[in-house]
């Protein structure tokens, strides 16, 4: 389904193929390329979050839904391009959206009309791609013509210049745009949306918030958060970990097993297809106590964070394709949380349940919006 846009990038290939692209893609995600990346991460959503002091001065509430995504999308245009898009943003914003809620919509019907059949929907969708693969076209274009030397320590310059070991071969355009539209789309609504829920479950739970604004006051002291400090905030962590297991971004992720497999008594034929229930995984009370509440507690002992037990626990996945971009994400979360409460406070609001949307990313039916204060 998602194979129009995000073509042979490494969520949707397989094989020797994806494993070529997986060794040539990971060193732009190890923890020294993250720190690298830090810098353009923090300046990115201290910019953002300096915008929304008016509204808040007046007490006018933030479209959180739409601000977060704004925090992913120029982060990750930042840290992939090293340009900002925001004259752009909103477009493109949109046109993923739209792209996503397209492919859902055929993916949820009992029988999928094939994607090439002309039909309005299929020529807006294809539409709507076609403007999102030539604008990442041509920032490759205009890339290539740069000199070496004035070129950025950005993850494309990164993946255009590294080398496959074993042929010595560089990454083809289409295999870059490839790469690149997918981190674009697998990274930038995950992380918007779990950034969201995490601010909208704080100000549902104000002793939970007041409890990590306290350790942000003693570990950071008012600092701005770097690699090294947020290591400090276990609360903030247990925070994160807490969001993810409530509303995992990624609700459901998808397996075809090649042979035949026996799962306890359940016989699973080759190729059948299977449905991980990541969100139905996280809320089961067999490993859960009280699953459906918000206990950022239950992921801390002795003062440190807990891992929980195995297979229990997915919201980035498992085995060899667990989420390349975990690092990243939880940087860039707890990044803008810091940010934010260095600069405000959030106003409380009723517990009430969230109307969930099951697109290929969890997300919530209405736009949340809440009110923060000066500090
Ligand atoms: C909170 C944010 C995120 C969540 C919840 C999340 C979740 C996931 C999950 C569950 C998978 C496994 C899919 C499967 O097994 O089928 C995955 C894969 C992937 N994610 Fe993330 N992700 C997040 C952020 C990011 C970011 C920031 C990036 C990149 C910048 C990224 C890039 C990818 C890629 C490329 C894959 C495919 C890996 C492979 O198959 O080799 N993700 N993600």
């Amino acid at each position: 389904m998602l194979k129009p846009l995000i073509g042979n990038g490494l969520l949707t290939s397989e094989g020797s193929f994806w494993l070529r692209q997986r060794r040539l893609s990971q060193p732009a995600f190890t923890k020294e390329k993250i720190n690298t990346y830090s810098v353009a991460i923090r300046h990115v959503i201290s910019e953002i979050i300096s915008e929304w002091k008016p509204r808040v001065e007046q007490n006018l509430p933030i479209n959180v839904t739409k601000e977060t995504y704004t925090i992913a999308l120029r982060v990750v245009t930042t840290t992939l391009f090293l340009s900002t898009i925001k004259h752009q943003e909103e477009k493109l914003r949109l046109n993923i959206y739209s792209i996503m809620e397209k492919i859902m919509f055929r993916a949820h019907r009992a029988i999928p009309l094939p994607f090439w059949l002309p039909l309005l929907k299929h020529l807006s969708e294809r539409r709507a791609i076609r403007e999102v693969l030539n604008y990442i076209n041509k920032i490759i274009d205009e890339r290539r013509l740069m000199k070496s030397t004035e070129t950025n320590d950005d993850l494309l310059n990164m993946l255009m210049n590294v080398k496959d070991i074993d042929t010595g071969e560089k990454m083809s355009n289409e295999q870059l745009r490839d790469e690149i539209v997918t981190l674009f789309i697998a990274g930038f609504e995950t992380t918007a949306v779990t950034l969201a829920y995490t601010l909208l479950l704080l100000a549902q739970h104000p002793k939970i918030k007041d409890t990590l604004l306290d350790e942000l006051k003693l570990t950071l002291k008012g600092e701005q958060p770097n690699m090294e400090n947020i290591q400090r905030a276990t609360y903030l962590d247990a925070v994160i970990k807490e969001s993810l297991r409530l509303y995992p971004a990624a609700w459901q992720i998808s397996r075809r097993p090649m042979i035949k497999e026996n799962l306890g008594n359940i016989r699973i034929p080759a190729y059948s297809g299977i449905m991980i229930p990541i969100f139905a995984l996280h809320r089961n009370p067999i490993y859960w106590q009280n699953p459906e509440k918000f206990i950022p507690e239950r992921w801390i002992k002795d003062g440190k964070t807990i891992d929980p037990e195995p297979f229990t626990y997915l919201p980035f996945g498992a085995g060899q394709r667990i989420c390349i971009g975990e690092r990243f994400a939880i940087v860039e979360i707890k990044f803008a949380l810091v940010l934010i409460f260095n600069h405000f406070n959030l106003a409380p609001i009723p517990v009430e349940p969230i109307e969930l949307d099951t697109l290929i990313t969890l997300k919530p039916q209405k736009e949340i919006s809440l009110v923060f204060v000066q500090k």
